[in-house]
């Protein structure tokens, strides 16, 4: 491989060796498939031969045994308890927290203003987060979160193997770990007077309330794990899938007025509910599409716990496995012109003719056993996207602004971060 990073390296690989590629670094074997039966081999059919990988464990001070780092039985009853926190109706009634904020955001946009819109949009989902996780303002504790987890992102920004195994005490990993430290008083704070005081209608009581089976629910430990874990999971893959469809749009001005002329149509100047989002079909495609050419955590990596044939490859214990959706969102045989932002390629006869997995990989995001999240974390997603990813009232037109780049450039991370461009500017809506 190159001294590129894998955003290149990846793509060139399977470029060159195909659906499945082999190296070995000192002693440590990584196997990367592409071919879809592979990848459903990894991540579906014999998931249990495999713990997760490098990435997401590569912060445990903040996501301790969360779902997201969890393995085995002990993950299994974390997504039983919970399950109902993700309930199609309990998303739902978040909508009006999603389009709330966006709109408090929107609202302090004047024409012809210049905004860095990955900022705003980091801003708007932390606000999602931290309103539908704790039901709470959280007032001038908000500003301590922000920080916190943009010291997250600053530690994780490019792709150091060296910080990884060896957490070298770069000025970056101590204010991380200050933030870790600062969001726990935060969040055990929070639990110890939700103990006190009842449960409420948010995500925590939720988990709260969760009981198992033999009647037993989660501990304060827990409860600090999965709240961690959904406040991360929940906040940056959100904001990086706003910021890139407001590139996508501002680049592309003819999708950009048919998006407009949807919501002038479905919504008439008024705010979205949940209700509409099945009627936003163009929207959709618009989000799909993003998630296709952008995907905001762009591989997923595992680790063999024991010798297991994948695609009729021995694979070793304590191989790496690594499988990518920017390969496969960009793979020509599945997503024809795949570079070209193309939302209306999403039409119900595409899927279906899709294979099994680049249908499910793109939709799911990964995790074929059950999606993203307790299977709600799609759900919550899409529906954060639709509510705060649109300007409802439709009242002014996107544009990069001057001396922005307009390809889409990507910082190497562990998630895809952009680069190069980030400032956009509005004008009145022309039409
Ligand atoms: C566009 C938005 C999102 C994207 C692209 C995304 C992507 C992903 C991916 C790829 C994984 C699998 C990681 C792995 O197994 O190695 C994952 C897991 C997870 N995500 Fe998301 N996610 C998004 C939004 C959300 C939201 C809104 C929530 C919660 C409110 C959430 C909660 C979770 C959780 C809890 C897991 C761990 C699931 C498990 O292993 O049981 N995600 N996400």
């Amino acid at each position: 491989m190159s001294g590129a990073g894998p955003l290149v390296n990846l793509p060139a690989m399977f470029q060159r060796y195909g659906d499945i590629a082999f190296w070995r670094f000192l002693h440590i074997s990584t196997y990367f498939f592409e071919n879809p039966d592979c990848v459903e081999t990894v991540l579906v059919t014999k998931y249990r031969s495999f713990t997760k990988g490098i990435g997401v464990r590569a912060n445990p001070e903040l996501f301790g045994n969360g779902l997201l780092t969890s393995e085995g039985d002990f993950w299994l009853r974390q997504r039983r308890l919970s399950q109902p926190a993700f309930h199609r109706t309990r998303i739902a009634a978040y909508a009006d927290v999603m389009v709330g904020e966006a709109e408090t955001i929107m609202r302090r946009w004047r024409d012809g203003d210049q905004f860095d819109i990955h900022r705003a949009m980091m801003q708007t989902t932390l606000s999602i987060a931290t309103r539908t996780l704790f039901g709470i303002d959280l007032g001038q504790r908000m500003h301590i979160v922000a920080e916190a987890m943009d010291a997250f992102v600053r530690q994780n920004a490019g792709l150091s193997v060296w910080r990884i195994f060896f957490k070298t005490p770069t000025l970056r990993r101590m204010r991380f770990l200050r933030g870790v430290r600062q969001l726990d008083d935060i969040v055990y704070g929070i639990i110890r007077e939700r103990r006190a005081s009842g449960a409420g209608e948010d995500l925590l009581s939720d988990f709260l309330r969760a009981q198992d089976e033999d009647g037993s629910s989660m501990t304060d430990k827990q409860l600090r794990d999965e709240v961690m874990t959904m406040l991360l999971a929940g906040h940056e893959t959100t904001a990086l899938a706003l910021s890139w469809a407001w590139f996508l749009l501002a680049t592309h001005p003819d999708e950009q007025a048919r998006l407009h002329d949807e919501l002038v149509h479905v919504l008439g100047g008024r705010l979205p509910t949940a209700a509409d989002v099945p009627q936003l079909t163009f929207t959709n495609k618009v989000i799909r599409e993003t998630l296709r050419l952008y995907p905001p955590a762009w591989v997923i990596s595992r680790r063999a716990s024991e010798e297991v044939d994948v695609g009729g490859y021995r694979v070793p214990e304590g191989s790496n496995i690594i499988v990518s959706q920017w390969v496969t969102h960009r793979d020509a045989r599945y997503f024809p012109e795949p570079a070209t932002f193309r939302p209306d390629r999403w039409t119900e006869d595409f899927e279906r003719a899709l294979p099994r997995l680049p249908a499910q990989l793109h939709r799911e995001q990964f995790r074929a056993d059950g999606g993203c999240g307790p299977s709600g974390g799609r759900r919550a997603a899409l529906q954060d996207l639709n509510g705060a990813g649109c300007d409802s009232r439709a009242h002014a037109e996107y544009h990069p602004a001057p001396g922005q780049w307009r390809t889409g450039a990507v910082e190497e991370s562990l998630s895809m971060s952009p680069t190069g461009w980030r400032t956009i500017s509005s004008r009145p809506f022309a039409r």
